[in-house]
Formats: structure tokens, sequence, C-alpha cells
């Protein structure tokens, strides 16, 4: 069974490899190449084929902009099974942006740090990746000068996004209140993704208003981040994408170890203690025992409960007493017996919705990080059922990009959603399976 599975999994990431030397998540519905994707694609790759991982790297690093910062979608190529393409983005409006590849003007959670590290524990020739990474990290090193040069406004360590896209959680209930503040107009598009998709697992027509209305603002100012900070209606401090970078900090500073190259290390070390303090005064909500998103245009938290509260495990963020009134949350929450670990908004919610997108189905990406992070608390038997769980809807299901968490529906019912053949769900699978 596990054979098979890591087969139909190279499978996958084989086939959406593409020429340019990426891969996309998935066919039809993301033809291009995505930031956080990369970074879990290239995880599954070091396991069967490691140029192909440093490859995928090596391009998304290619198409950095001048001031460190990386988009979250490079357009390699022309596709028009995608919208909003490279002519709605126009990250040409920005002085900075790559002159060689076309791409958004948003980025995605900082994941690139950690994939190097994770790339170095898989690889066999050790010697031949440290080599590789010193051609790479200082890449990524400015990407993180970046964010606290240019997304910390209030100088406490975390980085702001000012899009839903950004967080990756793209149309989670917690933006549902930013849209109430919002009047975009009633713009005249055509959808892509719900031709490939039942239009019951993907965002609204109102929601595409929203997501475009901030483009148009962020083009207004042609990417400038002091701009965005001053006039975008989304201006958001989100656990995961901050989890991300400090775990990203934490890998950088032990691959540069590695390298004997300390010359960056001491500011590495200030930013993360730095972040891991802003992290735990303004996230933790001590009524939920969770972390929280904080919408800084309201100056308030946003206070529910969803998978990304629970990214600070594997970045080290939680003491151990906190890290216990974590997982009592999660698993008062979110692990009930009827549930697969781990949904991706509170259950127990009425904007909970098992079956849309971020509203709550489970993801492998998510999974794979709590997984991890669980057990780097020494939470065992937990991460145990996280991997166990994801085996379990993946070898019933296939190859999707997201699934239902309710357990009962799935006697008779395909509950993959969203993409089939998706290169994450693939890469990850490999991961937890060796
Ligand atoms: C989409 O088009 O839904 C993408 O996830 C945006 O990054």
């Amino acid at each position: 069974m596990k054979e098979q599975l890591i087969k139909q999994a190279i499978a996958i990431l084989n086939e959406n490899f593409q020429e340019g030397g990426f891969t996309i998540p998935c066919k039809g519905l993301y033809p291009f190449q995505w930031k956080w994707d990369s970074g879990f694609i290239a995880i599954g790759q070091a396991h069967y084929d490691i140029e192909k991982a440093k490859t995928e790297i090596a391009t998304l690093l290619d198409a950095q902009w001048e001031n460190g910062f990386i988009p979250h979608i490079i357009f390699h190529n022309e596709s028009d099974t995608y919208f909003p393409g490279a002519d709605v983005h126009r990250s040409d409006l920005s002085p900075l942006a790559s002159k060689k590849y076309k791409s958004t003007g948003m980025t995605q959670p900082p994941v690139t740090g950690f994939v190097l590290e994770e790339m170095y524990r898989i690889a066999e020739d050790k010697e031949d990746l440290l080599q590789y990474i010193a051609t790479q990290i200082d890449k990524v090193y400015d990407n993180h000068a970046y964010f606290y040069t240019h997304r910390d406004v209030n100088n406490e360590g975390l980085a702001f996004i000012y899009h839903n896209w950004e967080s990756g959680t793209d149309n989670s209930p917690i933006w549902d209140d930013i849209w109430k503040t919002m009047n975009p107009p009633d713009y005249t598009f055509e959808r892509r993704d719900t031709t490939h998709v039942d239009a019951s697992q993907r965002p609204t027509k109102r929601e595409y208003d929203h997501y475009l209305n901030i483009i148009e603002i962020a083009k207004e100012h042609n990417y400038d981040d002091a701009k965005i900070a001053a006039h975008s209606p989304f201006l958001v401090l989100d656990p995961l994408f901050n989890a991300m970078l400090i775990k990203s900090n934490e890998s950088l500073i032990k691959l540069y170890r590695l390298l004997g190259n300390t010359s960056k290390v001491a500011q590495l070390e200030a930013w993360q203690k730095k972040s891991i303090k802003g992290f735990n005064d303004k996230l933790w909500d001590d009524k939920l025992n969770a972390y929280v998103h904080y919408d800084l245009r309201k100056d308030a938290p946003i206070r529910f409960v969803t998978s990304s509260s629970f990214s600070a495990f594997y970045a080290g963020i939680p003491s151990q007493e906190r890290a216990d009134l974590l997982l009592q949350t999660m698993m008062g929450k979110f692990g009930g017996e009827e549930l697969y670990l781990c949904a991706s908004f509170d259950p127990n919610s009425d904007r909970f919705d098992p079956k849309k997108y971020w509203r709550g189905p489970v993801w492998i990406n998510m999974n794979w990080i709590l997984y991890n992070g669980l057990k780097r608390y020494g939470f065992n038997d937990v991460a145990q059922r996280v991997k166990e769980d994801s085996i379990a809807l993946i070898e019933k299901n296939g190859f999707f990009e997201y699934f239902n968490p309710i357990k009962k529906v799935n006697e008779t019912e395909n509950v993959g959603y969203g993409g089939n053949n998706f290169s994450w769900s693939a890469a990850l699978l490999i991961d937890l399976l060796k």
C-alpha cells in the first residue's frame, strides 16, 4: 500500500513538472508556479529526485524582486485557464519587480527557509546539498530582511499581509468581517476556477470582487509597501504567515552555522527573539487559549480558532505550558471522534463549511505542519493521528486539494474537493510515508 501510494505521488509530481524548471500545483486550476506550493513540492521531490527539488527552489528564488520580495505567483508561461492572470496583477508597475518574470505583487507564507533545511535533512549527499544551499541562502535571508524592513509597521517583529491570498488560507471566514468594511464595485470578469471545480467548493463572486479590489488599490500605489500599509483596507497579522517566518529564521540560523558563515546569524537571532515575543504578546488569546489573527486596521484581534492557530507548534513559539493549553483547544474543538484532523476552521462555528476551500476542509500541507509541530512538543499520539488521517483521506479519495473533515459522510461519497492530482498533497504524503 505504502509503496503504491508513493509511486502514484511521484507520478503526479512528474506529470505536473514543467519545462521551465518548476511544478504547477495542479493542471487547469493552477497553471503557474506558486510560492508556498513550490516549497512543499520540493520537500517531496527531495526524496526521489534531489536535482528537481534544487531546481524548484532555484527557479522560485530567481524571480525575487530587487527589494527581496518573492511573489506568490510567477507567470512563467501563458495560460488562459486561470484568472486573474499577469495582465491583472501587472508586476511591471513596481520599479523593483523582476525584469525577467511577470508575477503578482503579493507574496505567500515564507516557507523557503525551512524547506532548505528539510531538503538538507532528506538529502543523501549532505555536502552537495550544502554547496547548493550556499548559492541560495542569501536570497532567503534578503526575503526575511524585506519582511522586517517593509512589513513590520509597529516594529514588533510581526509581518503584515495586505491580501487574503498572501495568507495562503484564501477564503477563510477570518476575512468575513473585513469584507463588511469594504464596498468594492461589482466587477465584470470571467472566473476560470469554477470551470475546473464545482462552484460550491470555491469562493463566491462577491468574495472575488473584494480580492480584486485590494489588488486595484495596491496597483494604484505601484505595489509600494509603505503606501499599501497606509491605504489597504486589508492589513492583518496572520499567525500562520508569521509562524512560517519564525520557523524559517530558525532554519536559516542552523544552515548558516553549518556553512560556517555566521555573519548574518546575529541579525537573524535578533529578529527571531523579537518575533517570538511579538507573536506571544500580540496573537495569544487568553479566553480562547489559542493564537489568533490580528486586524491592524481595526487594531483588534479576530477571535476565531483556525488550523493556522496551531502552526505555532512547528515554529517552537509557545512555552510548554502554553503548548499544553493550545493542544487542549485543538482537541476540544477539532479533535472529536467524528472528525478527521485537522479542519481548517473551528467546526463549532456557524461560519464553518466542510466543503468550501479554506472554510473548513482538511488540507495536507496544514496537516504536515501540524504533524511536525506536535512531534516537536512531544505530543506523539496526536501527531500520529494527524498522519494517519492524512494518509486515510488520500487513500480513500485520491490526491485532492482538500477534504471534508466530517467522517460520517465518507462511507459512500468521494470527499476530496478542489483540484485533483494536487502536487503538495502528493509531495507531503511522500514525506509523511518516508
Ligand atoms: C486561487 O486562485 O485561488 C489561488 O489560490 C490564489 O493564490
